[in-house]
């Protein structure tokens, strides 16, 4: 994929800006990256929010033809590979990657991943895969600063927001080239591989429901399975939390 990127300082969000461009039909490796975003989004309709500057605000414009509906899912495991695979060659940072596409460093996170499709009937026009990176806060509003970290607190120095890019964009590449001949399990063990979550107590919410459970297993359908008291149940769609709690310095979830 040839990336061609467009740089802002402001912007209301890189991924409305890409599913905008994508409907005017530019072309996949499409690339925009912001200093500040006004509208950012999370899952769930979540505001996005970070300091100007402060981390890495980027969007990429996807025409994946080779993947059906129900396989869409694949690409944003894929992105959470990559991400962590940069984020370790450049920052040296273990990351652990939360279902279904979520980055933690000890628990806390350090990055989020959306991925909005454009559909028109079964076929898919376009899809926007927006990436939020902490990288060098220091400090975070009082409302996340337990559950928040940066790459800079980890590494205990700053980085160059530019070269991130470029390594994740790298090992993206990679990745999307390899997806294209569909073995979904390579790209679900790698996943798999860097989630450190299996076997740990979580509550699970879903359309207003809520379950607890333990974390079984994730298939290479994206699909988590939730061990409970009255079965296994799975689910493509939802929210995980940890229900134990994380006790620095323990070594791991506890
Ligand atoms: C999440 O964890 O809920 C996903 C957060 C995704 C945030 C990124 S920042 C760049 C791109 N533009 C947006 O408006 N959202 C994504």
């Amino acid at each position: 994929m040839n990336y061609d990127i467009y740089r802002f300082g402001k912007i209301d969000s890189t991924n409305s800006y890409l599913l905008r461009l994508g409907e005017k039909g530019f072309p996949e490796g499409t690339v925009a990256v912001a200093d500040e975003q006004t509208s950012g989004r999370g899952r769930f309709g979540r505001k996005w929010q970070a300091e100007p500057l402060s981390s890495l605000l980027f969007s990429i414009l996807l025409r994946p033809t080779f993947l059906n509906r129900d396989e869409v899912f694949i690409l944003t495991f894929s992105a959470a590979v990559a991400v962590a695979d940069a984020v370790e060659s450049v920052a040296g940072v273990k990351s652990e990657l939360k279902w279904p596409n979520d980055i933690l460093f000890r628990g806390r996170k350090l990055c989020g991943i959306l991925l909005e499709s454009n559909f028109e009937g079964d076929k898919l026009n376009h899809v926007v895969l927006g990436v939020g990176l902490n990288v060098n806060q220091t400090l975070f509003p009082d409302e996340i600063s337990a559950s928040a970290v940066s790459l800079s607190m980890i590494a205990g120095r700053s980085f160059d927001r530019e070269e991130v890019l470029s390594s994740i964009l790298f090992s993206f590449n990679d990745i999307y080239e390899s997806l294209k001949a569909k073995d979904f399990y390579s790209i679900m063990k790698r996943w798999r591989d860097r989630s450190s979550m299996f076997g740990k107590r979580i509550k699970f919410n879903v359309a207003g429901k809520e379950f607890e459970g333990t974390l079984d297993e994730v298939g290479d359908d994206g699909a988590v399975s939730i061990l409970t008291s009255s079965g296994v149940l799975k689910f493509t769609a939802g929210e995980i939390t940890i229900s134990e709690i994380y006790r620095p310095g323990t070594g791991g979830m506890k």
